[in-house]
């Protein structure tokens, strides 16, 4: 049989990685967090002082990007075997990673290595273009998302409680995902928006667990017709 194929995509900070890891727990499928692949690969470049798309593009023959599963279920990101999951979080990765997934070169690099994993394993796979681009006839399809202000507010108190000392003020965080939004909305290729066929989850007004039984009663709902 087909494996299911679960697509989550949405702006940055929607919550999209929580949930979607919470919902392939639910359902017992594998989480394929893609945000981390091309986090990954702004990592290596940005530590290969790779700051061009010509400079990105060249460095990718030396890169393979492999995702791994801990004991506990949690994904980890690898490149060239080296597991990096924790050093692309950072700011600087995130603005990084928002500029390579706007090269094409890039997007065609994972593109074949995301279309796999779905192809071996029931999956349920977060990105901004899963629906639209990369699993087409995903069975189910969400677009997941919440106000500027709202996901602003989210990733501010998450800063404050990491790093109290260093955090920035919720004005800089706001400003940063609205420019991320703009980033990845304008771009040429695979630009973030809404499948015709997804379903909205709008979560500004949802906890959390909210969230959490909406997206799994959109895929109870999807899957059993
Ligand atoms: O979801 P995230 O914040 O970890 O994603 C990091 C960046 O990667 C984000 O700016 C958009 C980009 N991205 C993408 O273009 N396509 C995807 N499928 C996933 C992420």
């Amino acid at each position: 049989m087909k494996p299911v194929s679960i697509a989550i995509d949405g702006p940055s900070g929607a919550g999209k990685s929580t949930l979607a890891r919470r919902l392939a727990k639910n359902l017992g499928y594998v989480y394929v967090d893609t945000g981390a692949m091309y986090r990954t690969i702004a990592y290596y470049t940005i530590q290969k002082n790779a700051l061009t798309a010509e400079a990105v593009i060249a460095l990718l023959p030396t890169l393979t990007v492999s995702l791994g599963y801990g004991t506990d279920g949690v994904q980890h990101v690898y490149a060239n075997g080296e597991d990096v999951s924790d050093f692309i979080r950072t700011p600087e990765v995130s603005m990084g990673a928002s500029r390579v997934s706007a090269i094409p070169e890039v997007r065609a690099f994972l593109l074949d290595t995301q279309r796999n994993l779905a192809k071996q394993t029931n999956v349920v796979m977060d990105g901004r273009d899963i629906g639209t681009v990369v699993l087409p006839d995903a069975q189910v399809k969400i677009y997941l998302t919440a106000s500027a202000e709202k996901r602003a507010m989210r990733r501010f108190l998450e800063l404050q409680e990491k790093q109290p000392d260093s955090a920035p003020t919720f004005e800089e965080v706001l400003a940063d995902v609205i420019q991320r939004d703009k980033q990845d909305m304008s771009r040429e290729i695979a630009p973030l928006k809404q499948a015709e066929d997804a379903v909205l989850a709008e979560t500004s007004d949802l906890t959390l667990e909210e969230s959490e039984a909406l997206l799994l009663r959109i895929c109870q709902e999807k899957l059993a017709q």
